[in-house]
């Protein structure tokens, strides 16, 4: 039987984290019914004690929901989970996901704390969120630069306390694949009670690698990963959701697991959550950018037009899109250019179509941008001044 991976999607929490991608109230319930429709398993809301306005967004957002679990942020003070918990509470399903800090440099400077105390904290914290809900997570913040022996103490404290998820983030997108794997691994195997909760990863993307370290992770025994859409978060970002899930479903062979996630839905996510971030989606970017089922250079065109495997490892309408673009411009060849051609309704023959093809090669050395308007008139000069 293949294994599940829980999709949790921190778009709304930390995506709206990076600065300038704030979102209204309608724009936040608009995406998270949209995650609930594609399949997302769980949704992070919001951070209920950051402001009024995402404890509003977080309780809105509990009601409207149906399937997914939602989920509100807490920092591991009663005042943060008390909060979480009254923003939850109309959720059909509902989860607090309470964190702190473990990393030596974090607990120094940040918390200003002794592990001694931190450890404490761990327990008081899972426990108060217990009385509010079943389904609590709980974080190691900066896990992936925590000592190896605090990071097991804390985590087999957490489930202890009931803890139900355990998350170890790499909070500054600092570990990489072989190193992340282990990490997951190691710490199921030395925690006693680690079968009693699901393993969570949480990267970031400072050095590029948000989703291979997730996928990574996954091979060490996590089997939740939380992402965002766009990769949208802190910095450079946290793992993009619809690279996780295209992954795992185009290379089942190695990743051998399932998501819920109706992958036709992505490429409206990716527009919705870019549209309302404000944050452009890049041309390049891989599955939902402008350029991911574009091809413009001849040679590829033409075993596109032959057979669409030469050039595309996933059809284009299994991520929403309509289709594959052709783009016509200097790099396209004769191959394209006649079935474009064809596609406008023109038929030529070889010398006019050498000819027209002459002309259009001119024009792409001087335009960007060819329109189907643009070939339109080349064709029609070709035509016209063949008659005169
Ligand atoms: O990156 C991080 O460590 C976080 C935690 C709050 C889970 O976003
Ligand atoms: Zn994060």
């Amino acid at each position: 039987m293949t294994d599940n991976i829980v999709i949790f999607d921190t778009t709304l929490r930390d995506g709206e984290q990076s600065p300038g991608a704030s979102m209204t109230l309608e724009e936040k319930i608009q995406v998270a019914q949209l995650l609930d429709e594609m399949g997302v398993d769980v949704i992070e809301a919001g951070f209920p004690i950051a402001s009024n306005g995402d404890f509003e967004a977080v309780s809105e957002i509990a009601k409207v929901v149906k399937n997914s679990t939602v989920c509100g942020l807490s920092r591991a003070g009663s005042k943060d989970i008390d909060r979480a918990g009254e923003a939850i509470k109309h959720a059909e399903k509902g989860r607090i996901h309470t964190f702190i800090s473990t990393s030596p440099v974090h607990m120094k400077f940040k918390l200003q704390m002794e592990p001694d105390r931190v450890y404490e904290k761990v327990i008081e914290s899972v426990t108060r969120a217990r009385n509010w809900v079943d389904d609590v997570e709980w974080s190691a913040e900066d896990g992936t630069r925590t000592e190896f022996d605090f990071l097991c103490r804390c985590v087999e404290a957490a489930i202890n306390a009931g803890a139900t998820t355990i998350n170890i983030p790499d909070t500054v997108g600092y570990t990489a694949p072989e190193e992340i794997t282990e990490l997951f691994r190691r710490v199921i195997e030395n925690v006693p009670n680690s079968d009693k909760a699901i393993f969570s990863a949480h990267c970031h993307n400072d050095l590029g690698m948000a989703v291979a370290n997730s996928l990574a992770a996954a091979k060490g025994g996590a089997r939740q990963i939380e992402c965002t859409i766009n990769g949208l978060g802190e910095r450079a970002g946290n793992a993009a959701l619809e690279e996780i899930v295209m992954a795992i479903r185009t290379r089942n062979d190695i990743f051998p697991y399932e998501t819920n996630i109706n992958s036709r839905l992505l490429t409206r996510a990716s527009k919705l959550v870019s549209a309302v971030s404000a944050f452009p989606v890049q041309y390049n970017k891989a599955i939902v950018g402008k350029n991911a089922f574009a091809h413009e250079s001849g040679i590829h065109q033409d075993g596109m037009l032959k057979n669409a495997e030469t050039y595309e490892i996933m059809k284009p309408e299994d991520v929403g899109v309509g289709g594959t673009d052709l783009v016509m411009g200097k790099h396209s060849g004769r191959h394209a250019f006649r079935d474009k051609l064809a596609e406008l309704g023109y038929e030529l023959g070889d010398n006019a179509l050498q000819d027209a093809f002459n002309r259009f090669k001119d024009l792409a050395d001087r335009k960007k941008h060819i329109f189907d308007e643009d070939i339109e008139a080349l064709v029609d000069d070709e035509v016209s001044g063949a008659s005169e």
